[in-house]
């Protein structure tokens, strides 16, 4: 048969090829030992020597021809079943796990406690963490050489020997807030009573550390500020508060204490949840754990702000929000709530 029928054969069976098996099988009929190329070769050596040569040309240009043709039909072979492979997809393999985050124990307390107070009117009010003296000490009766400053190791950010900031004003005069205090004084001086506030935020004190105290700390101020508000009121609010948070009834104690900016002021505690106040390693066996600063706002404050304090009364709290998560969550160490180890984290 004449080179170029063969040619035009080979084409039409080639578009019919499907598959690797019958690719081969064509291939075998064309270029295989007992194929049609090798017959065409044999008939060579019965040709007249100037005709060989001639012809022996056109059939290495068919032989070419086919190598090509097959080699283009495997390609597309090999292409289309692999992404065939590549788009199939098994429906009922289970799917990939996704990693997903969680929020950070305190970041969860926060927010528990947040919407707790919000839901009894108290609207959240954030203050800055880099504090002027006077915010977070003078205005809240706390004046320079007060022996109670002593009460809050505080990391200051300016140097008392430095003459160009000898003459700065307490209100120029920058620290790491000690309490979250501050806060009050900041929103009194720009709203009227009465008036229902937390503040929740970090605060700083220049302390070592042990598994109960940490440089850094979270607090939670609460203010309220009213006619005719009186220490019943903070009782009742901080028992409702405990009853939400830990889904029970919960005994408060208080104990008489001192803070410039409060008269009287208490120390709050709950009756351990571990042991029912019977005494066990986390109450360090007194029964109960202390859980919050407070009392009834003292008469100085609301001059600082300019209320009339013949008229207003108001209660205020600040809430250890570290130890509240520490016993929501059984954490023993304070400092395992700054750390950012996976394994510790994975575990909330
Ligand atoms: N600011 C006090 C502290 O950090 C706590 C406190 C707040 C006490 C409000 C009374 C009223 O220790």
């Amino acid at each position: 048969m004449e080179v170029n029928i063969l040619k035009e054969k080979l084409l039409k069976e080639l578009v019919l090829v499907k598959d690797n098996d019958s690719l081969v099988k064509l291939k075998k009929q064309y270029l295989g030992r007992k194929g049609k190329l090798n017959s065409l070769f044999q008939e060579l050596k019965n040709l007249p020597p100037e005709e060989r040569k001639k012809r022996g040309q056109e059939l290495n240009e068919f032989k070419n021809f086919l190598e090509k043709e097959f080699k283009k039909k495997e390609t597309e072979i090999k292409e289309s079943s692999g992404s065939l492979k590549n788009d199939w997809l098994d429906i009922t393999a289970p799917g990939r796990k996704a990693s997903i985050a969680s929020f950070h124990p305190l970041t969860q307390t926060i927010r528990t406690v947040c919407e707790i107070f919000n839901s009894m009117g108290f609207s959240t009010e954030l203050g800055p963490e880099i504090e002027s003296e006077y915010y977070n000490f003078d205005a809240l009766n706390i004046p320079k050489d007060h022996p109670a400053r002593e009460m809050w190791d505080t990391f200051w950010l300016w140097q008392e020997g430095f003459d160009k900031e000898k003459n700065r004003s307490p209100k120029e005069r920058f620290l790491l807030r000690t309490h979250t205090s501050p806060v009050q004084i900041r929103y009194m001086e720009k709203e009227q009573p009465p008036l229902r506030i937390i503040a929740p935020g970090k605060c700083f004190r220049r302390e070592a550390t042990d598994p109960s105290h940490d440089f850094e700390l979270y607090q939670l101020e609460g203010l309220m500020v009213d006619q005719n508000i009186n220490v019943s009121h903070l009782k009742g609010v901080i028992e409702a508060f405990l009853r939400l948070f830990f889904g029970k009834s919960v005994e408060v104690r208080f104990r008489p204490s001192y803070f410039p900016f409060t008269e009287p002021s208490f120390e709050v505690d709950f009756k351990c949840l571990r042991c029912q106040g019977r005494g066990c390693s986390l109450c360090k066996e007194s029964g109960w754990l202390e859980m919050m600063g407070a009392g009834m706002v003292h008469p100085k404050v609301f001059e600082a702000v300019g209320y009339n304090n013949k008229k207003w009364q108001g209660f205020a709290f600040g809430l250890g929000l570290d130890r509240l998560t520490m016993m929501k969550f059984g954490i023993p160490d304070i400092r395992l709530l700054r750390n950012s180890d996976l394994r510790v984290l994975r575990q909330f």
